[in-house]
């Protein structure tokens, strides 16, 4: 009887119009867990981590089977791709795809910026014009991406670390292997800066 009161009384409280919030966006329950490293709705604020938000699906679900399958080592990365491949990984990259993006808070070195803009002009063949990226050519956005992130990411290729032995990746990585460490920063900063 207690309890029936309480329902009672709790059903008068909540609107019949509730407005809708964001768990009833769907995939929004299913990707929880990731803020937790990329921030509330993909946009990450640290340094060394991807932002999700805007990210395309394609991309996405790539990258996650990647991760899940252990072609692309990461600590970080395997169990959340493993268990967001159990729960359904399309509902996820739509998700994130959809979202916003916001521009990263972290300042750039403009001599950096102004360098990279010249060494880029051997990315844009593959990666597009203002670092678009493109689905064709299998070439994922650098636009916006943290600086961090995208100069560890290419040091990995460097060093054949990432989808180690990948055989569509060949001329990336042979392309990154002649390109001196403080050059692939000046490239990192430059594609950081694209579209803030
Ligand atoms: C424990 C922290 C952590 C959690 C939780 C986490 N990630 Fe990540 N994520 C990372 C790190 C660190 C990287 C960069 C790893 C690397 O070097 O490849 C990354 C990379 C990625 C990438 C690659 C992006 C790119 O540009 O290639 C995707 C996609 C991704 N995460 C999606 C997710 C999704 C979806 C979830 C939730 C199911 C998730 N992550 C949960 C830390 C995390
Ligand atoms: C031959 C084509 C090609 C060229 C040229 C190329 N890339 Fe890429 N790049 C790729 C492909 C393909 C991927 C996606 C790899 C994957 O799926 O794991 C990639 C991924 C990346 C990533 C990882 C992005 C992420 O979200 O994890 C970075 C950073 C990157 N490239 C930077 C560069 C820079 C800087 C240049 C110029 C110096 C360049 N690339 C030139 C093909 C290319």
């Amino acid at each position: 009887m207690q309890a029936f009161v309480l329902v009672a009384a709790l059903a008068a409280l909540v609107p019949a119009t509730a407005a809708a919030g964001p768990v009833d966006t769907p995939g929004f329950t299913k990707a929880f867990s990731c803020s937790a490293c990329h921030g509330s709705a993909g946009a990450a604020r640290a340094d060394a981590v991807p932002i999700l938000a805007g990210m395309p699906a394609w991309y996405l679900k790539k990258a996650i089977d990647d991760y899940a399958s252990g072609r692309r080592p990461s600590p970080e990365m395997e169990p959340f791709s493993k268990m967001v491949t159990t729960l359904g990984v399309d509902d996820v990259a739509a998700y994130f795809a959809t979202q916003k993006r916001e521009a990263s808070p972290i300042k750039l070195d403009r001599a950096a910026i102004a360098s990279g803009r010249t060494a880029a002009t051997q990315c844009a063949g593959c990666h597009g014009q203002d670092g678009r990226g493109d689905q064709a050519k299998g070439t994922p956005p650098l636009a916006g991406q943290p600086a961090g992130y995208l100069l560890n990411q290419m040091k990995l290729f460097k060093a054949d670390k990432r989808s180690p032995g990948d055989a569509n990746l060949t001329a990336l990585k042979a392309l990154m292997k002649g390109v001196d460490d403080p050059t692939l920063a000046n490239l990192a900063a430059y594609y950081a800066s694209l579209g803030r």
